[in-house]
């Protein structure tokens, strides 16, 4: 087994600055699920490599832009997601679908724009694709297609995102830790009785082999059965679409730094953890399930107080990840030697040399 990172790649700020632009510069990254811009004008916004960007849907059509005014440089977007039209806050120049002001208050006084000297303000693109109902974002225009990109688990994603991507939560949180370490404490189980005795470990069961695909992995857990039983009964009673592909705890992790995973074919939980800065990051996560064949179920008080369980338990868990990602985060700086990784962590093995591949340009 290769050796792990360096401890000051986890707080180095030449180290961060070389990451955005090797690492997140060139990569896809998830922004929101297709029914969070299923309406004209509905809207998201990312941070994709230190660059706040929106994605909204114009017309059925879903565009990307650097999230800044042309005019004097107001961010468009301040809300995390919403729906309106594409208007700057500052002085009101609205935006159509290709980027381009084509309301500028006081345009024949002020400014005297034609047609092509507007098209010269136009906003600076960003690339936009979707794996199913996985809708993704990536700063430069060029480079591989994201179904290239993410090979072998476009199709199982594809699956996943159609059959259970209807979010009833979207949230986030900051981290005061390395985006890594969060990436980490995502790609190993073996932290599951000291960090989640009494919330996330009594549900699992045995841990399978990891799967590698290109420098993404798969981490298959068993659900206990009475876990796996108690989400199945759920569905049943809310009517919710489930798969049988996958009956386990299935945890795909999408390099760098993207996690999509399904509980008892049942609920989907995605995970985004977005560098804004060497020592801080944001977590970006949503809870999604499948549409329901019993909608007067799905929403009455029992459905809600289901649905309210979920998204505690999913924020429990993430907060018991988060505190001991903070104090690895102090730790880093006490280090003198990279860690010593188990045969129980050979997913983050491999994250690490995806990590170094993608530093040197391989
Ligand atoms: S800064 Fe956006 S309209 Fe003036
Ligand atoms: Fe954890």
């Amino acid at each position: 087994m290769t050796e792990a990172l360096a401890p000051s790649t986890y707080f180095s700020l030449e180290v961060s600055a070389a990451e955005r632009q090797r690492i997140f510069e060139p990569s896809w990254q998830l922004v929101a699920l297709r029914q969070e811009l299923a309406q004209h004008q509905d809207f998201v916004v990312a941070d994709l490599a230190g660059r706040s960007i929106l994605v909204q849907n114009f017309d059925g059509a879903l565009r990307g832009f650097v999230n800044v005014c042309s005019h004097r440089h107001a961010r468009l977007r301040q809300a995390e997601c919403g729906n309106g039209l594409l208007r700057c806050p500052y002085h009101g120049w609205t935006y159509n679908g290709d980027g381009v002001p084509v309301g500028i208050p006081g345009n024949a006084d002020y400014f005297g724009l034609d047609r092509e000297g507007r098209q010269a303000l136009a906003l600076r693109p960003v690339a936009v694709a979707c794996c199913g109902d996985l809708v993704f974002a990536r700063l430069t225009a060029d480079g591989p297609d994201l179904a290239t990109v993410l090979g072998a688990y476009a199709e199982p994603l594809a699956h996943l995102s159609t059959t259970l991507g209807r979010p009833f939560q979207r949230a986030a949180v900051t981290w005061a830790a390395n985006w890594k370490i969060g990436v980490e404490s995502a790609l190993e189980g073996y932290h599951l009785d000291m960090i989640h005795p009494h919330s996330f470990r009594p549900m699992t069961g045995t841990v399978r082999p990891s799967e590698f695909a290109g420098p993404h992995s798969f981490g298959p857990t068993d659900l206990a059965d009475e876990a796996r039983a108690s989400m199945r009964r759920m569905a049943t009673r809310l009517g919710l679409a489930t798969t049988e592909r996958f009956t386990g705890y299935d945890h795909f992790f999408l390099f760098p730094n993207m996690m999509v995973i399904a509980s008892a074919g049942t609920f989907l939980s995605l995970q985004v953890y977005e560098p804004t800065g060497p020592e801080v990051t944001r977590l970006k996560f949503w809870m999604a399930a499948g549409p329901s064949s019993k909608p007067e179920q799905r929403q009455s008080v029992t459905g809600r107080a289901i649905e309210r369980s979920l998204v505690e338990f999913n924020d429990r868990v993430l907060g018991e990840d988060q505190r001991i990602s903070e104090e690895v985060q102090h730790g880093k700086h006490l280090a003198e030697r990279p860690a010593r990784l188990g045969q129980n962590e050979d997913r983050i093995a491999a994250f690490h040399e995806a990590w170094r591949a993608a530093m040197e340009g391989r």
